[in-house]
Parts: C-alpha cells; sequence; structure tokens
C-alpha cells in the first residue's frame, strides 16, 4: 500500500447513540477546520440531535452540540452521501449481546457492524480510514477488512481501532481530558492521521498506538477489571453485613494502598449500563470460543456477583419488612443506571423493581431525567418469555402495580418503604422531616448506593439500611 494520506478534513461518524453524538460534538467543538457529519438509520434520533433537547442527558453536552451544530457539526440520516464525502469514516454502532444463535447470551451481535462495513464498501470511493468506536471481540477488524475488500469501485481502506473510554454522565469530561486515547492499526500513516485528530486538543503523550488485535482487546480487558472491581467491593459488602464490618471503611483502608488506589470501590446495589455485562460476556465467549475454559469460568463469576448483589438488596427488603411486601407501596428513588444520565440500559433498577413487582410490591417511580415511557419499556421487556411475549399476569402486574411521580417526595408519599436505586444528587437534599411524616411507619429506606449514609436518618426517625454496614 503507498497511498498517501492528506490530513483529514471530512469525518463521518455511523451511529448516533451515546458515544457517537459525544464523541463527535468533541471533534467537532476541538476542530474547527473538521466537518463532521454524524448519521443514524433512526430518524427520531437525529431529529433529536437537531433539536432543543438532545436525545441523551449529559452535563455539558448542549453547549458543546450548540457551538458547532450548524458549523462544522451535521446530524442527517443521509447516510451513502456522509460516507462518500468522509476521507475517515467512524463505525459507532451499537454491539448487543446475541439474543439468538451461536453463542447467544454472551457474544455480540455484530450484525449492525457488518452492515456499516458493507454500506461503507459500496458507496465508497478513492481512499478512506475506517475507524473502529464501537467495542468489538477481538480479531473483529479482520471481519471487518475482508468486506471492505469487496468494494464496488475499486476504493481502497486502512481500518484503526480507536475504543471508547467515556463514561456516561461524565462524558464531557472524559472527553475533554482522556486518561488516554487508544489507537490500533497496521500503517503509520493511517495511525497518524487520526492521531493528529486528537492532537488538537489531547497531549501527545495520552495517544498510545498499538497493533490493532490489542487495542481491539484492550476495551473489552478495560471494562472486566472495573466491573471486577466493582463486583468485588460487592462481594465484601455482603461479609460486611454478616459480620458487623463497614464496607466504606473497609474501602477506605484498602484503597490508601497505592497498589489498589482509592476509586471505583463504592459498594452498591449493583452495576448496571450496557457496557459491563456485555463486554464481559462477550470476553467469556472469546475464551471459550479459543479453547480457555478456566479463563470463562473466571470471568463469568464477575457477572453473577452482580446479579447475586441485585438479589440480594430485594431479598433484604423483604426479610426486612416482616416478610411480606405484597401490596405495600415502595417509593423507587432512581431509575437510571447511575446520576447524570438518562441511560436505563441493564439498570439495577429494572430488575429490583422487577423482584419486588413479583413480590406483589406497588412500585411509585420518580427519575429526574427517565422518562416515563423508558421505564415501562424496560419494565415490558424484562418480563417478556424466550417469544418476546410478556404473559397477561406479567402484564397485569406492570398496569396495577407501576405508578409514577414527579419528584422523590411524592414517590415516597404513604410509602412503607423507600429505595433508592441511583445516587441523584436532589436525593440528598430532600426534606427527610416532610417524607417521613407522610410514610408508614416503620418508615424503610433500603439506600443501594449509600448515597444518604452521612444524613443520620435513624435520629430522624427511619429504619434505614445500605449496602456492606
Ligand atoms: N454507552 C457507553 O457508555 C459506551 C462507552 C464506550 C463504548 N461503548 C460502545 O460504543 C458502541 C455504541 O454504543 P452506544 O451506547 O453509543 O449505542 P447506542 O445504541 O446509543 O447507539 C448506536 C446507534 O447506532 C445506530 N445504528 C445501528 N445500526 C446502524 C446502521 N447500520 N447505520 C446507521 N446507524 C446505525 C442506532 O440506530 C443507534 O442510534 C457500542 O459498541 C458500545 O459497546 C459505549
Amino acid at each position: 500500500m503507498t497511498t498517501t494520506i492528506p490530513p483529514v478534513s471530512k469525518i463521518c461518524c455511523i451511529g448516533a447513540g451515546y458515544v457517537g453524538g459525544p464523541t463527535m460534538a468533541m471533534i467537532a467543538h476541538k476542530c474547527p477546520h473538521i466537518d463532521v457529519k454524524v448519521v443514524d438509520i433512526n430518524a427520531d434520533r437525529i431529529a433529536q440531535w437537531n433539536s432543543d433537547r438532545l436525545p441523551i442527558y449529559e452535563p455539558g453536552l448542549d453547549e458543546i452540540v450548540h457551538g458547532s451544530r450548524g458549523k462544522n457539526l451535521t446530524f442527517t440520516t443521509e447516510i451513502d452521501q456522509a460516507i462518500g464525502e468522509a476521507d475517515m469514516v467512524f463505525i459507532s454502532v451499537n454491539t448487543p449481546t446475541k439474543t439468538f444463535g451461536v453463542g447467544a447470551g454472551r457474544a455480540a451481535n455484530l450484525e449492525f457492524v457488518e452492515k456499516c462495513a458493507r454500506r461503507i464498501a459500496e458507496v465508497s470511493k478513492g481512499h478512506k480510514i475506517v475507524v473502529e468506536k464501537s467495542t468489538l471481540p477481538v480479531r473483529t477488524a479482520e471481519a471487518v477488512k475482508r468486506i471492505l475488500s469487496n468494494t464496488a469501485n475499486g476504493a481502497t481502506f486502512d481500518v484503526l481501532s480507536n475504543p471508547e473510554f467515556l463514561a456516561e454522565g461524565t462524558a464531557v469530561d472524559d472527553l475533554l481530558q482522556p486518561d488516554r486515547v487508544l489507537i490500533g492499526g497496521e500503517r503509520p500513516e493511517s495511525i497518524g492521521a487520526l492521531v493528529d485528530v486528537y492532537a488538537n486538543w489531547v497531549p501527545r503523550d495520552r495517544l498510545l498506538t498499538t497493533n490493532l488485535w490489542s487495542s481491539e482487546l484492550s476495551k473489552l480487558t478495560a471494562n472486566a477489571f472495573l466491573a471486577q472491581r466493582v463486583s468485588s467491593i460487592n462481594a465484601i459488602s455482603a461479609l460486611c453485613e454478616a459480620t458487623g464490618a463497614d464496607v466504606d471503611e473497609v474501602a477506605a483502608a484498602i484503597g490508601t494502598d497505592s497498589r489498589i488506589g482509592p476509586k471505583f470501590l463504592k459498594a452498591s446495589v449493583g452495576f448496571g449500563g450496557s457496557c459491563f455485562q456485555k463486554d464481559i460476556l462477550n470476553l467469556v465467549y472469546l475464551c471459550q470460543y479459543f479453547g480457555l475454559p478456566e479463563v470463562a469460568d473466571y470471568w463469568e463469576q464477575v457477572v453473577r456477583m452482580n446479579d447475586y448483589q441485585k438479589e440480594r438488596f430485594v431479598t433484604r427488603m423483604v426479610r426486612t419488612m416482616f416478610n411480606t411486601v405484597s401490596d405495600k407501596k415502595i417509593g423507587i428513588w432512581g431509575f437510571a443506571f447511575k446520576k447524570d444520565t438518562n441511560d436505563t440500559r441493564e439498570s439495577a433498577a429494572i430488575y429490583v423493581c422487577r423482584d419486588l413487582l413479583l413480590e406483589k410490591a406497588r412500585v411509585c417511580i420518580y427519575d429526574p431525567q427517565v422518562s416515563e415511557h423508558q421505564i415501562l419499556n424496560d419494565l415490558e421487556y424484562v418480563f417478556t418469555d424466550g417469544d418476546n411475549k410478556i404473559s397477561e399476569a406479567k402484564r397485569e402486574l406492570i398496569d396495577k402495580h407501576v405508578t409514577f411521580a414527579s419528584s422523590a417526595q411524592e414517590a415516597s408519599s404513604d410509602a412503607h418503604a423507600i429505595a433508592v436505586l441511583t445516587e441523584w444528587d436532589e436525593f440528598a437534599d430532600v426534606d427527610f422531616t416532610a417524607v417521613h411524616d407522610t410514610m408508614k411507619k416503620p418508615a424503610f429506606i433500603f439506600d443501594g448506593r449509600n448515597r444518604l449514609k452521612d444524613l443520620d436518618l435513624k435520629a430522624k426517625g427511619f429504619d434505614y439500611h445500605g449496602i456492606g454496614f
């Protein structure tokens, strides 16, 4: 390959989701000389990116999008045209866990990535750099390269891996000041072209370059290590509850060891989000595929521990509330998988609400950013069977036992208990005396995030239970 690569002036990103939207908005913001087009097959989502209410909630994102939109940042459904014009095409589509066929429940569904590669091959001319931004199993670039080699118009391609490490809720800060940007590739010129884009705002010593396979595998590994830390401290939280130790004290004590470090040691009702579980299961599948069952079992345990933590939370609620929550109102504070996002994918709240509903509790849900429509979708989905159907009995559970509130206080009015499932800051500012007055007694609080732990709620009359103490 002898093609020389001019500086990038036009970028197309396929997939206007939680990754594609913010990352491209940041590139447009920091690189006014680059024209950035974000495309999606979902016309509603594109319309929202072009509206005053963006499809995703992220602190600081509105300003960045509004600053560049209509200048060098465009959201459009004209996919072929945007691909055709671009010298660099990012693939940032969803890669969910497969729900059917070989590898169901573990392997990544690469259907959407493959469709993108085929589209790029079909409409491209000249030379393009194709960047894998989606999280992909190691060696996916091999398949992408093969698909791209069957192009209609004699186009040529370099493939790079540039996994995204942003965390929802802090995406803008993470993109502004990343710990590192990882770029894997084969040809130094194409790697250099992407390095030059990021170098507009990221210090060069934070731009790490590797071979393609190391880059692909590093993303899965990073998420596996992060989730493992959460499951490790959650495992210890169960032991703390059994022994009288306090998990936050244990976390502080071990976190001062510089080899362990203090971050990501917060015990909770369990991790959620679209990535941790999906990426670990993908890693498990890869290990099995490559004949490493012991390694697969090791990582699978991280997900099992997370499921156990969610189940344990509901069991503790039921036991504490005199072994029944049937027909009792439970105020659910928070439904997003973490604060400062409206994303509910794999949120612990979905599974806690499911199990409370199966115990015939009445749940009244409040979240400052998640819509009722989204919550109902999630609850319907979690109750569907293998044929994607929901039984009459489950539908009735949702219809009769789920209500919504427009504030935390309203959700807990007349309730037997509150379950704090997202660590939204506003929950600490609630008037707890007023909340206590309107609740049934004893007024139980089950704090799945230890968000209210410092408020001395026992002194205010609550029967307060957190995680790991
Ligand atoms: N969400 C995160 O925090 C995060 C962080 C790092 C990495 N990732 C990874 O980034 C990838 C994208 O995640 P996300 O959260 O942005 O997903 P998302 O579901 O929010 O967005 C994906 C978008 O791609 C679009 N799409 C799918 N197929 C398409 C096609 N053929 N043509 C055009 N558009 C298409 C969908 O309509 C959707 O809007 C995943 O692989 C994920 O694992 C996500």
